[in-house]
């Protein structure tokens, strides 16, 4: 039986600091936190419990983690730890106040209703023949019977159906820009490279292109406002003139690019995880094809019909819990409390470690397997108190979960229903790199064949 009441309190008491984890001299936690932050603090919260401090080369951050800190995290987390601080360099980048993740309260939950509906989940099951459509015109341009390398590719496919569905229009040749933008600017963000990095003529260009595009799309939605089946640049703009105080053109071009900048590292990385997790168990994928081959076989795809996939809803769910790529969410402490009998101060760095609770034995029977039938009833296993957080908790919890949710589903539907897939080697091993969101290398390739159906 999990614990999930470990006592909190508010304000400074005067309790014990939390216990280190150790590590090399100097180094500390560094050399594990760079092969995999996930695996790392699992183990820890197993020896050390929900709150340990960690540190890394001259790094320190303390970390709240498994089912009890997911609880308090997302009841009270709000109240006593921020995003702000972490994204300061983010929000002063691209010139914006009113940026998402740095920004709390009222300002916030305006922000988020503005975006509500677009980046909403009934939005895109409403656009299902789209999302197939663009699935299938971009995977058409992947080579046949030749080694393809899977998470650039699917980050360009999913940069094709965000662009194409939120925003009216793919993102051309900005794609490259977006990758090289997004991987240094959140890379010095997160403190894994200098901040010097943000000053080299490659990330400038980059940068200098990715607002480009933000602008060319405000302007393009300005000539031509769509009333009927508005779009995420629509809705903004329609906000803005609702009230033309609430943001700054820098602030209506980041809201413009936001889906690329939050979209394209997470729904790769998950999509092409899956791939690979359904690749390593072929029993899984006849399952799986069954089910897909009876629902597309019905028509074109409906809400309801994509209701109607609890195999391939369970894989998806499955993927998240276990390869999971944001497994932490940075914070900074906002008011001082007590945890675990463990005294936090305001300005400590934090690491919420959301996805250590998806390893937790009380919780998942045998969690380093994939087993999609343990998000089945009977089981249930991720629906347990403070079991699985993928997209955060609390008021930052993603915008986009449930577009990603059905988006990563229908990519992995129509590849599965349209191709036979092979891993190239047939007995590649997953290794993850960060970039710095977690992704399956670059020798995770695959061959497709398409199928006769
Ligand atoms: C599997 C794919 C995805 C995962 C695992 C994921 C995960 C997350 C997480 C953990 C956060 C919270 C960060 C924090 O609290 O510090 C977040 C925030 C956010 N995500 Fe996602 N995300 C995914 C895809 C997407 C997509 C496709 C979009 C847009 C179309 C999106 C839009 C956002 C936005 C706008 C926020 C900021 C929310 C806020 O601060 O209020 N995400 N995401």
């Amino acid at each position: 039986m999990i614990k999930t009441d470990i006592p909190w309190e508010d304000g400074a008491k005067n309790a014990p600091l939390p216990p280190d984890a150790g590590g090399l001299p100097l180094l500390g936690g560094a050399l594990d936190l760079m092969k995999d932050p996930l695996q790392y603090m699992v183990r820890q919260y197993q020896v050390l419990g929900p709150v340990f401090q960690v540190r890394a080369l001259n790094r320190k951050f303390i970390v709240l983690a498994g089912p009890e800190a997911n609880l308090f995290m997302s009841r009270h987390g709000d109240k006593y730890l921020t995003g702000e601080k972490t994204w300061a360099t983010f929000a002063d980048e691209i010139n914006a106040k009113h940026f998402l993740a740095a920004i709390n309260g009222e300002p916030h939950s305006r922000l988020r209703k503005i975006i509500k509906k677009p980046y909403s989940r009934q939005n895109l099951l409403n656009h299902l023949p789209e999302l197939v459509e663009i699935t299938r015109k971009t995977i058409a341009q992947w080579p046949q019977d030749k080694p393809l390398v899977v998470f650039p590719a699917m980050q360009r496919l999913g940069s094709e159906q965000i662009g194409h569905l939120l925003l009216g229009s793919g993102p051309d040749d900005y794609f490259d820009d977006f990758v090289v933008f997004m991987r240094t600017l959140l890379n010095a963000v997160l403190g894994q490279r200098p901040k010097l990095s943000l000053r080299m003529p490659g990330y400038r260009h980059a940068k200098e292109r990715v607002m480009t595009l933000g602008q060319n799309l405000l302007d393009e939605h300005r000539a031509n406002p769509r009333t009927e089946d508005p779009d995420l640049v629509d809705y903004l703009l329609a906000a803005e003139a609702d009230n033309r105080d609430l943001l700054s053109e820098a602030e209506l071009r980041l809201g413009a690019i936001g889906p690329y900048l939050a979209g394209i590292d997470t729904s790769a990385g998950t999509s092409s995880f899956m791939l690979y997790a359904l690749l390593k168990n072929p029993a899984v994928i006849d399952r799986l094809r069954s089910e897909i081959e009876e629902v597309f076989a019905a028509g074109p795809l409906t809400a309801k019909m994509a209701r109607q996939m609890p195999l391939l809803t369970a894989a998806t769910i499955e993927t998240l819990r276990m390869y999971p790529v944001a497994p932490m969410l940075p914070r900074t402490v906002a008011k001082p409390f007590v945890f675990a009998g463990y005294q936090f101060h305001v300005d400590d760095p934090v690491m919420v470690g959301t996805a250590v609770a998806h390893y937790d034995p009380n919780l998942y029977r045998d969690p380093h397997v994939f087993d999609i039938d343990r998000c089945l009833p009977p089981r249930k296993e991720h629906r347990q108190p403070g079991a699985l957080a993928p997209f955060g908790l609390g008021a930052h919890t993603c915008a986009g979960a449930g577009f990603a949710e059905v988006q990563i589903m229908m990519t992995i539907a129509t590849l599965l229903h349209d191709y036979n897939l092979q891993m190239e080697p047939a007995d590649y091993e997953l290794k993850i790199s960060l970039n710095p969101s977690p992704a399956p290398d670059k020798n995770f390739r695959i061959s497709l064949r398409q199928r006769a159906v």
